[in-house]
């Protein structure tokens, strides 16, 4: 669990230090009216989206009609790629909403997201042959095996087993691909190798969230992604869905279905900059990322980015002699070193001299210690050359002597800086799910649902959400707040002659394997 530090305890070493600190936390604490400002205008812009091709939110029709009630059956094969590692899952599932899953997870190396997409298709169809090949004892051999195939990247969907990229995101740009079809690439993959496999459903990761959490828990209406990346799908009614084009949408959209599940693609929500108070840091990665000025949200929301922006936090106070009497290290120099893991560790740091926090700085960022091989850098004060650092010698003190150079108030204004940053990705994910769920109870069939049938399930999915140590009660504090200034949501906290809380009315489940699985 997290331990946050008391702020007032901070023992600092100067006024200008206290002063930094200060202003961090007033650019990165977003006070409720500023939540209820990003919640109100991701709503409109729901709506737009809904009713205009290439808005700003892509509200792709996934044209997955209806809902799952957790009778389906049957054996599949999927194949799940969007973020560190690729997954080949075979999942059954029999009736009573039971399901099993075989899986085998590959690493994805970094040269195949960025080369030929031809390499990186090709190395998605071989994880798949070998796959097969050490499971053919338990791969039903009476028909092909029919394989949905879970892509977590924006792609506007022209079937159910067909659409083309709109963007790669998340360090992600293999040449040539935008505007063409993933399926297609894989089933050629597929077919070269003579792997016969049918690739017979193309989908988002939060899709695939949404209904597997639905086939357990029948009233789901959102999935919800906080992993690498940041997103959310929802069952949209179809009459709502305004740009909704009959013809264009194919033969597979029955023109009797009553709801769509629609992906919201809200990493890009925002990108215009009206709403998000984005400061330099946030600046800072956007501009370094392969995909600068795109998915402007997801950048200040996503376990990519969070410890890219707490770095640059890092590097401006070092650079300002701030922190560690202004000495980096070539680690703390590199850009991606400093992970989302090493801020989950020193979030959940309760001991009184942060003796966490001082190991993921010595131990994973080369800070505090002076090695024989590595001699300290210090940064120049340029706020923008920080990653290109030249070695100085060392303005004496501590550092010389080989000893620790982190002190006290170094290591709690780390850990301040770090909960700056994770508490801030998770009021966000609240804004974006509040906005979701006020779109959605604004009908009624779901506002029925809420008060005559015990609330709303929300499948959520990501490694941020399940590993990182308080997001889960930020975000529900982020909703409650949210609700709580909404007169129209009130109904979702009290039910007459029962203390109910937010949390039994709009329940939120780790999914996991939901992408795959779904
Ligand atoms: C990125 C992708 C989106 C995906 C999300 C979570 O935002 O664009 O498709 O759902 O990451 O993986």
């Amino acid at each position: 669990a997290r331990t946050s530090i008391t702020r007032s305890k901070i023992i600092y070493e100067s006024k200008r230090q206290k002063l930094a600190v200060a202003s961090l936390i007033q650019e990165f604490t977003i006070l409720p009216a500023k939540l209820k400002e990003i919640k109100d205008h991701f709503k409109s812009e729901m709506v737009k989206g809904l009713a205009k091709q290439g808005e700003t939110l892509a509200m792709v029709q996934t044209h997955i009609l209806g809902r799952l009630n957790g009778s389906e059956t049957g054996t599949y094969l999927t194949l799940d790629i969007g973020g560190t590692y690729l997954r080949v899952v075979l999942v059954e599932l029999s009736q009573g909403s039971q399901v099993s899953t075989k899986q085998k997870k590959y690493a994805i190396d970094s040269q195949l997201k960025v080369g030929e997409p031809k390499l990186l298709f090709d190395f998605m169809a071989s994880c798949i042959d070998s796959f097969l090949v050490a499971n053919d004892a338990v791969i039903p051999k009476e028909r092909q095996l029919e394989l949905g195939f879970t892509f977590s990247f924006p792609v506007l969907q022209t079937g159910i087993n067909s659409g083309t990229l709109i963007d790669w995101t998340k360090g992600y740009s293999c040449h040539g691909m935008v505007g063409k079809d993933p399926a297609e690439f894989l089933q050629q993959a597929l077919l070269s190798r003579n792997v016969k496999v049918n690739v017979s459903a193309l989908m988002n990761d939060t899709v695939g969230t949404l209904l597997s959490h639905a086939y357990q828990h029948p009233r789901t209406v959102v999935g919800f992604g906080l992993g690498t990346g940041s997103n959310g799908a929802y069952i949209e009614r179809v009459d709502r869905i305004r740009k909704r084009d009959t013809a264009a949408l194919g033969d597979d959209v029955e023109a009797s279905a009553q709801e769509m599940v629609i992906n919201i693609e809200f990493g890009a929500f925002d990108n215009e900059r009206t709403v998000l108070p984005i400061t330099m840091f946030d600046n800072k990665v956007d501009r370094k990322s392969l995909n600068p000025s795109k998915q402007l949200f997801e950048k200040m929301v996503a376990g990519m980015y969070l410890g890219e922006i707490t770095r640059n936090v890092l590097l401006d106070m070092i650079d300002n002699r701030l922190l560690f009497r202004g000495q980096s290290s070539r680690k703390l120099g590199t850009p991606w070193a400093f992970l989302t893991e090493h801020m989950s560790v020193i979030e959940e740091d309760s001991t009184p001299e942060l003796d966490e926090v001082r190991r993921v700085l010595e131990d994973n960022l080369g800070l505090g210690l002076v090695e024989s091989s590595e001699t300290p850098v210090s940064t120049n004060v340029l706020a923008d050359s920080t990653d290109v650092e030249v070695p100085v010698q060392t303005s004496g003190g501590e550092s010389q002597r080989g000893g620790a150079v982190t002190t006290l108030a170094d290591r709690q204004i780390v850990k301040l800086i770090v909960e700056l940053v994770g508490q801030r990705s998770a009021r966000f994910a609240a804004a974006a799910l509040g906005g979701m769920l006020e779109h959605t109870m604004g009908y009624t069939w779901a506002r029925d649902e809420v008060e005559k049938q015990e609330g709303v399930d929300i499948g959520v999915d990501g490694s941020l959400y399940g590993f990182y140590p308080g997001y889960e009660s930020d975000l529900m504090s982020g909703l409650e707040e949210l609700f709580a200034l909404e007169a129209g949501m009130s109904f979702l906290f009290a039910k007459e002659g029962k203390n109910e809380k937010l949390k039994d009315r709009v329940r939120l489940g780790r999914c996991l394997d939901g992408s795959s699985v779904g």
